[in-house]
């Protein structure tokens, strides 16, 4: 076995400190990002209709975005649009709904349409839409509900929109400290797989057992850690492509945990028991004490989304994954480029797309 590296250490330390922020949330101190000019600038927010999604459109309509609320739920939605109106009077006319449901590959194709109809700059893509339900059911398209919804249906959304995006764009996703729970195997299926969970790729292959429908949660942590290898590997696409156009990379991806957060998320679990799914039981039971609100779990990605601090838009500083306003070490950073170079494949197979 080889020796623990500076890295490998920064990454417990880093896990440690995300896992902590857990149960104490509450007594940190309140995360406030400092306001940026966003007038002009177009922001989708998927899932923005509800918790931290609907906290990031208020954020952003705040500084000045025109902002799309991107869910599957239209009535919710217009509901949105009006709170956050009614919270922040001058984004009237600027704060729309869209309908989406990232789970449905047909649904993001019919999204990306009707956006090439509106042929608008994107200056802020904000993959935040998530559930920590899906139980044996699969996607349309014969993928386990949770990576669909949480994942590759935005793979597939950010290849299609990409033509539409700012030269200076952000594509940012929420996460979750649960991605230090992701195990992936370094040698899962490069071939789609449809209609079953593949061990060391839907779930940790330690927790798969033969004939057993996986908890939601086992799939849970892959999705997250997914996304934040999602948003290392698309910034080297980013920076591969304005190298081969000869110009200087300008489009950032980052990927947050919002923390330990009180939203609706929780209560969609009521069916999840301590014997089944021991994380989301325990986080399900204790979220309306120890959660933060919705507002501070949405702040690192509002910050993100906009800030030009120079650790978050400097030149070779996106792909990272951050908590609390902080960069943190996170699993993937702990993979071979192979590895994780791996994924891409795959998500171009799931996705039936090549993006290069
Ligand atoms: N709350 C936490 O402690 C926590 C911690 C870490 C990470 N996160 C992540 O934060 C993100 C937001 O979650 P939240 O806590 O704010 O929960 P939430 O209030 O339930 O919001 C989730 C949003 O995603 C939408 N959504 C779910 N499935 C969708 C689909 N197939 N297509 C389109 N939209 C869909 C939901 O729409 P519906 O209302 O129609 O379901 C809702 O708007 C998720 O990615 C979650 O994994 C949350």
């Amino acid at each position: 076995m080889s020796a623990p590296t500076a890295s490998h250490v920064g990454a417990v330390r880093d896990k440690l400190l995300s896992m902590l922020s857990i149960p104490f949330g509450r007594l940190l101190p309140t995360l406030v990002p400092p306001p940026v000019d966003l007038t002009g600038k177009v922001a989708i927010i998927t899932g923005g209709n509800s918790g931290i999604g609907l906290e990031v459109g208020i954020g952003l309509a705040k500084q000045g975005a025109t902002v799309y609320l991107a869910s599957r739920n239209v009535s919710k939605t217009e509901e949105a649009v009006s709170e956050i109106v009614s919270k922040v009077p001058a984004s009237k006319g600027r704060v729309k709904s869209l309908t989406l449901d990232t789970s449905s590959f047909a649904s993001v194709r019919a999204f990306s349409k009707n956006w090439d109809s509106l042929d608008a700059k994107i200056d802020i893509l904000f993959h935040n839409a998530g559930t920590g339900s899906g139980g044996q059911d699969f996607s349309p398209e014969g993928f386990p509900v949770l990576y669909a919804t949480n994942f590759v249906g935005s793979f597939l959304l950010t290849y299609l929109l990409e033509s539409h995006l700012s030269e200076d764009a952000r594509v940012i996703l929420t996460s979750s400290t649960a991605h230090y729970g992701g195990a992936f195997s370094s040698d899962f299926s490069l071939k789609s797989i449809k209609e079953d969970y593949e061990p060391g790729y839907h779930i940790p292959a330690a927790l798969a057992k033969a004939g057993v429908v996986p908890p939601d949660g086992a799939n849970y942590v892959q999705t997250k850690g997914m996304q934040v290898a999602f948003a290392k590997l698309l910034q080297e696409h980013f920076d591969r492509k304005a190298a081969e156009a000869g110009t200087p990379s300008r489009r950032i991806a980052h990927a947050f945990s919002p923390g330990f957060v009180a939203t609706p998320i929780y209560g969609k679990l009521e069916e999840t028991g301590f014997s089944v799914d021991p994380l989301f039981w325990m986080l399900r039971m204790t979220n309306t004490v120890l959660a933060v609100s919705a507002r501070q779990g949405a702040s690192t990605g509002v910050w993100l989304a906009c800030t030009k601090d120079n650790a978050v838009a400097g030149k070779g500083m996106g792909g990272a994954y951050w908590d609390r306003m902080n960069r943190r070490l996170s699993n993937v950073d702990m993979m071979s480029k192979d590895n994780l170079e791996r994924f891409w494949v795959r998500w171009e197979a799931d996705a039936g797309v090549e993006w290069r």
